[in-house]
């Protein structure tokens, strides 16, 4: 997709079709309550709908619908008028975006993504989008870039009647007193951040057939020479030789070899201090091994690498982005497959680090390779951690599909971090490490067991990998009910979401130093 900013006044601009932004001025939240006399009016107050755009030509477009009283202004309505009076363009699609008074890049960002879906699909291949003056251009010009390829992404890759409809061509109408270089910056930027998250979710979406470690290496080393990355890929010799016992213990099981990616970004004039360290779970198919997954639903385990993938677009976006600090991205990748050679529960692994551990669950493997990463990453060099891993079904539990958990034993990076993630317009929620958790890991034959049992699971998990992380400061992200959507919403397809990319960038770029004095 390519992406054009141009300052030239919507009327006079020909093209498929504008996109404009209706926001609803009315005063109050028809869902709040309201304690004034006045209270029960406002019931049925209606909508106060206005076209987000300062040219006249727009608005009278638009007069005529927004005044017939059929809108309700809601999130994600549309309205596609041909042949608007007044304008060059062939059509004008109006995408309400709900209250004005909540309208953030948040919201933007999605409704760049719905217009792009609601257009492609009637093959239209190109559109010009008139950003909302509601929010300061270089963050509107992100957030429409972002969304725009976010909602170009479709999972339907092996159907034989796929129609691949995309949109070619974006242009950003800007208005007012504009730095015209520094949006096409931003633009240029963002374009790097959604080109590489779609390419996560290429990564993700392949099926375990055709996405086994080994496949999952080769595309990390084939984008690694695009981009100027160092990467190296040890197989089950080295990870042994290494004594990763905890990731070998689960890919043991399996006939397809493991493969432990490191991918290296080493910008000349970057300080010795910090090393960030990206580590990615990547179980290209989870299958529980000997304590092994009920049938139903066994399937979606081909995105269990999710993890690892997001960690090797996260390197591709740095790598192009250019940012003045050193960072490492491991990915552990393997299957956790049942077989004659696989562990079983009673089994003691020792790890890398040297803590022994008792297997409980053979299906809790993710947080038994990601030991052994961090451990590794540690030994690299890394001052600063940060897992991604589609760790736990109790995620989903305690946060559903909307919220990545977020774990932190340090107050500091979690600052750090969730910054990050606000900018990236990415929702993630901090849960907790206390030291009473600890009990839940607690072995009578080891230092710790993999699986500490039903309740606070998403925990338990955590809390194993700070054994691992130690002192070091670390983010782990549970993104098991976030990295898959299950079914399409209006700005992104059904299938991977590719979440955490972008907040992970934000915060690689938080640290990086700049050539200023
Ligand atoms: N890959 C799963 C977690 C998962 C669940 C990812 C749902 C995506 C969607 C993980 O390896 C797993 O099996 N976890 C177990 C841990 C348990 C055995 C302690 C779980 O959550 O049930
Ligand atoms: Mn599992
Ligand atoms: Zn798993």
């Amino acid at each position: 997709m390519k992406t054009t900013i141009s300052l030239s006044a919507p009327a006079q601009l020909e093209t498929e079709s504008l996109v404009a932004i209706v926001l609803d001025h009315s005063e109050k939240d028809h869902s709040e309550k309201d304690h004034s006399e006045k209270g029960d009016k406002n019931k049925d107050a209606k909508p106060h709908l206005r076209v987000e755009s300062n040219d006249a030509a727009v608005q009278s477009a638009a007069a005529e619908l927004l005044a017939s009283g059929e809108l309700t202004g809601k999130p994600f309505e549309i309205n596609l008028l041909h042949k608007p009076a007044g304008l060059k363009a062939k059509r004008i699609l109006l995408l309400s975006g709900g209250k004005a008074k909540k309208f953030a890049a948040y919201d933007l960002r999605r409704l760049a993504g719905a217009a792009v879906r609601a257009l492609k699909s009637r093959g239209i291949r190109s559109f010009a989008f008139v950003a909302p003056s509601a929010i300061p251009a270089d963050e509107a010009v992100r957030a429409i870039v972002e969304g725009a390829l976010v909602g170009n992404f479709d999972a339907d890759y092996y159907r034989s009647d796929r129609k691949d409809q995309k949109i070619d061509a974006l242009t950003i109408l800007t208005s007012g007193n504009t730095d015209k270089a520094a949006l096409e910056k931003a633009a240029a930027e963002a374009q790097i951040i959604g080109e590489s998250q779609n390419f996560t979710r290429d990564l993700v979406n392949e099926p375990s057939n055709r996405m086994t470690p080994t496949i999952l290496a080769e595309r990390a080393k084939k984008m690694s020479a695009e981009v100027g990355l160092k990467c190296e890929v040890y197989g089950a010799d080295k990870i042994k030789e290494l004594k990763m016992g905890a990731f070998w213990g689960v890919a043991q099981g399996s006939d397809e070899p493991p493969a432990l990616i490191i991918m290296r970004y080493e910008p000349a004039g970057a300080p010795e201090k910090p090393v960030l360290g990206l580590v990615g779970k990547g179980i290209t198919f989870d299958t529980g091994g000997i304590s092994i997954k009920p049938a139903d639903g066994m399937e979606k385990m081909k995105y269990d690498m999710a993890g690892g993938a997001t960690m090797i677009g996260a390197m591709r976006a740095i790598a192009l982005l250019k940012p003045k600090v050193k960072v490492i991205g491991i990915v552990c990748a393997t299957e956790n497959m049942p077989s004659g050679k696989a562990q079983k529960p009673g089994d003691v692994q020792i790890a890398m680090s040297g803590k022994s551990i008792e297997i409980i669950n053979t299906d809790a493997e993710g947080r038994l390779v990601l030991a052994d990463g961090l451990h590794y990453a540690k030994q690299l060099g890394c001052t600063h951690l940060v897992d991604a891993a589609t760790l736990t079904g109790a995620v989903v539990v305690a946060l559903g599909y909307t919220n990545a958990g977020l774990f932190a034993n340090d107050d500091a990076i979690y600052e750090r971090f969730n910054k990050a993630t606000g900018k990236a317009g990415e929702k993630m929620w901090r849960l907790p490490l206390d030291d009473e958790y600890k009990e839940n890991i607690k072995s009578g034959i080891a230092d710790i067991v993999n699986s500490g049992g039903r309740w606070g699971g998403a925990i338990s998990a955590a809390m194993f990998l700070k054994e691992f992380a130690e002192d070091t400061p670390w983010i782990h992200l549970d993104i098991a009910g976030t990295a898959w959507m299950e079914d399409q919403k209006p700005w992104i397809a059904k299938g991977p979401t590719g979440i955490a990319l972008r907040s992970l960038v934000e915060f690689v770029k938080s640290y990086a130093t700049t050539d200023k004095p």
